[in-house]
């Protein structure tokens, strides 16, 4: 019995490959390269010492998904596939909606084809749009997303309620990312996003780097401690743990749909981001004050009591892990 991973070449995915191979799970990762690259492949080998089949192909072919599906026998999907760039889903909203929500749909449609019952979702801390509460329990409100890619994880999300709704003997847990940094320990795998990043922690290693000439810190009049945007940064490596824990609750609870937050409780603000960055690796990081981004939100991060309690999962790694790790993978990948 093997775990699908479509999309398990990229950022998230191939963290999750590791830390399953870890596990002693079998797996089988389908990828189209996107937004990744094959040598990712042989680096999830040569982390784990194991073997897995792959498929290139796009995740929402349901023809090549039957063929994946009737070649092995596939226990569970965690799907990793989809865009995620915000600005690219403003501009180009139907690419976003077909391929995250159509790929989705396709994936359920062939999982229910074979009687594969379980089902973990990467959705998003997006869902809850401007937080009226925080930190952020699972029980809040969710809705007001403010772009396209957003929007995919909360229709997605309402999708598979409904899946649920009407087949009680399905499995499925919908995990809400708060905001994914770091890379793997070994330098081997890491965050690589094409052209000039959007995400704070990529563009911050970029300006250490000397690849890019300054950050712009986007707004300090935010009703935040130091006026910059607080956010729940986590190490990709502990949101990779959190699904192997949410498969475990799924092979052993009654059926169910499932929602978590997978993130550390803790928020930091972008000039924290730059001290701790600074400090964890001795580089400087030269930044100024630009103007607030648009859609941008002051304060986001998590509870994640519920998790813990139910799935025994607490993200153990500080600060300073994510900013030497995030550090060492850049240097890596330069190398190479
Ligand atoms: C964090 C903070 C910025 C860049 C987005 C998506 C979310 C998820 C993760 C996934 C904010 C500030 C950033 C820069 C800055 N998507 N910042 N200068 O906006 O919380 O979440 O990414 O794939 O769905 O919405 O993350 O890293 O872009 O920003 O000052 O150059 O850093 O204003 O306060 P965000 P982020």
């Amino acid at each position: 019995m093997a775990i699908l991973l479509p999309g398990g070449a990229g950022y998230i995915g191939s963290h999750t490959a590791v830390e399953l191979l870890n596990s002693g799970r079998d797996i089988v990762i389908i990828d189209n390269f996107a937004n990744s690259k094959p040598e990712v492949l042989d680096k999830i080998r040569k982390i784990t010492g194991k073997d897995f089949k792959f498929y290139e192909m796009d995740y929402a072919n349901e023809k090549e998904l039957e063929k994946v599906f009737s070649e092995n026998k596939i226990e569970a999907v965690m799907n990793f596939a989809g865009y995620k760039a915000v600005g690219e889903s403003v501009k180009e909203p139907i690419m976003y909606y077909q391929n995250n929500i159509g790929g989705c749909v396709a994936i359920l449609k062939v999982m229910k084809k074979f009687g594969c019952k379980k089902f973990i979702f990467s959705s998003s801390a997006t869902v809850y749009g401007d937080p009226k509460v925080i930190p952020i329990t699972e029980e809040c409100e969710i809705g007001g997303t403010t772009n396209p890619y957003g929007t995919t994880k909360l229709f997605i999300e309402q999708i598979l309620k409904d899946v649920y709704a009407s087949d009680n003997s399905m499995d499925i847990c919908i995990l809400r990312y708060f905001n994914p940094v770091g890379a793997h320990s070994s330098g081997l795998i890491g965050e690589e996003p094409q052209g000039i990043p959007n995400n704070l922690m990529p563009y911050i290693v970029r300006v250490a780097a000397g690849i890019l000439p300054e950050l712009s810190v986007f707004g300090n009049d935010y009703n935040t401690p130091d006026g910059t945007g607080v956010r729940d940064y986590i190490h990709v490596v502990d949101l990779a743990k959190g699904h192997v824990k949410a498969l475990e609750k799924l092979d052993k609870e009654n059926k169910g749909l499932y929602i978590y937050n997978l993130g550390t409780g803790t928020g930091y603000s972008v000039l924290d981001m730059v001290k701790a960055f600074e400090s964890s690796t001795g580089k400087e990081v030269k930044y100024k004050i630009a103007p607030r981004r648009a859609g941008d939100i002051a304060s986001c991060y998590a509870d994640p009591k519920k998790a813990k309690e139910e799935l025994g999962w607490v993200a153990e790694k500080n600060l300073e892990d994510m900013c030497k790790d995030s550090w060492n993978y850049i240097q890596n990948s330069q190398k190479m």
